[in-house]
């Protein structure tokens, strides 16, 4: 899979470096011509020697090595297809933002002409500090790529975001970077993601859970694999994946002008948004005062999006999601008929690992035709991927 592929794999200090063990023995074993840099501190977890033996090569530790040639950081970073920098920390996020390179491995990476991809890991607060989030903005705008850390137990005992990506993962997106596939070129895909909110006065607005993951790892992987992507997304804390189109909404009434002045010229449509099913019937200008006894809110509907396209729709592939706390085959066979969907995307999401804000989804594949698919749990970016392989099959057969 990655025969002959180069690959340097830069580690610094954190105790996931135990799985770098195992990614770089992967690496080597699907093919790749794997090189190490180490850091000082990454050598305190594990010898060199251990790199040394299961990449094949002498493992990289000194900017200034009597031994090397004068320009080996130079070398190191002009040779690679790919540095992966796994587990990537704080501080070497930091130093990279921030144009420092005082050891071999930032010394690389500032030299660096291919793709370079960070593997945080680390403590929770440490990965929330605005600081650290701030680098990890810069340089994802820099063009640098990441896999996110998962949610577990930490090493140091805490719960949270921080331990490093799961190889699979890891290995996913290392396999993208070096083999592209491109089988979505000359497709433009529209997605919606995120909540929408509803505004009842200047101060408060009704809005929901949902915070965008699906809708952006759908949007990340079409564009990646060379569709021209529009995302059409509410409210939500993501960066834009890197090439597509974002159009930022805050209503259902906006994220429906919107995608209905987008809808004609696209191949796929991906509904990710949670849109509000309903809305304050009256705005009020004026902050609402509290007063004695209780207070009635007035709701209207807002228009169904996904119904109208299915009215709308000629040759475009639309995909629907639903989310549910109970029956759920029983109401997603019913919307995906009523909203003359291709596809509808059923998750049930009081499951463990499913819904909202989760990494992960447990879902159905639910056709018209009545067939379902039940899909195993699997991260938010493989069901992205998923979901357009199924798309681009339903193109095939509606040709
Ligand atoms: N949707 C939409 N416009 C709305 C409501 C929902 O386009 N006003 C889309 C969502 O983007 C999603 C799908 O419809 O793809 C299903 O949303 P969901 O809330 O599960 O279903 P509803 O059709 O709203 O039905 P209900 O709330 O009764 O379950």
């Amino acid at each position: 899979m990655l025969a002959e592929k180069k690959i340097t794999v830069g580690i610094t200090g954190g105790i996931a470096v135990f799985k770098t063990v195992q990614l770089v023995s992967n690496l080597k074993a699907d093919g790749a011509v794997v090189n190490v840099v180490m850091t000082r501190s990454a050598q305190e977890f594990v010898k060199p020697l251990t790199f040394q033996v299961l990449s094949g090569s002498p493992v990289y530790t000194e900017l200034f090595d009597p031994m090397a040639g004068a320009v080996q950081h130079i070398e190191l970073a002009t040779r690679p297809e790919l540095i992966v920098i796994a587990p990537a920390t704080a501080n070497v996020l930091g130093k990279v933002a921030n144009g420092i390179a005082d050891d071999l491995l930032t010394t690389v990476i500032m030299a660096a002409t291919c793709p370079v991809l960070f593997c945080p890991a680390m403590n929770v607060n440490m990965y929330n500090n605005v600081v650290v989030q701030r680098n990890i903005a810069i340089l994802g705008k820099r063009g640098f790529e990441f896999v996110e850390p998962g949610i577990g137990r930490l090493a140091c005992g805490v719960e949270g975001r921080g331990r490093m990506a799961d190889l699979d993962l890891i290995k996913n997106k290392i396999r993208n970077l070096l083999h592209p596939r491109q089988d979505m070129e000359g497709l433009t895909v529209l997605v919606t993601a995120g909540p929408t909110v509803e505004p009842i006065d200047p101060i408060r607005y009704i809005t929901n859970r949902s915070t965008g993951k699906m809708g952006y790892g759908v949007a990340s992987e079409a564009t990646l694999r060379g569709a021209k992507t529009v995302l059409i997304s509410g409210p939500t804390i993501l960066e834009p994946p890197r090439g597509v189109e974002l159009i930022k909404v805050e209503t259902a009434t906006q994220m429906y002008e919107a995608v209905m002045a987008r809808f004609a010229g696209v191949d796929i449509v991906v509904k990710t948004a949670a849109v509000a099913d309903y809305r304050p019937l009256q705005f009020s200008n004026q902050k609402i005062k509290k007063q004695d006894g209780s207070l009635s809110l007035v709701l209207t509907r807002n228009p169904d999006i996904l119904a109208e396209l299915g009215r709308k729709k000629e040759q475009q592939i639309l995909v629907g999601f639903a989310a549910e706390t109970s029956n759920l085959e029983g109401y997603a066979q019913q919307k995906v008929k009523e909203k003359n969907l291709d596809l509808l995307v059923a998750n049930d999401i009081t499951q463990i690992g499913a819904g909202f804000g989760s990494d992960t989804n447990v879902v159905r594949f639910v056709y018209p035709d009545g067939t379902v698919k039940q899909m195993p749990l699997m991260d938010k970016t493989v069901l992205a991927s998923r979901i357009l392989d199924e798309a681009l099959a339903l193109r095939r057969k509606q040709k």
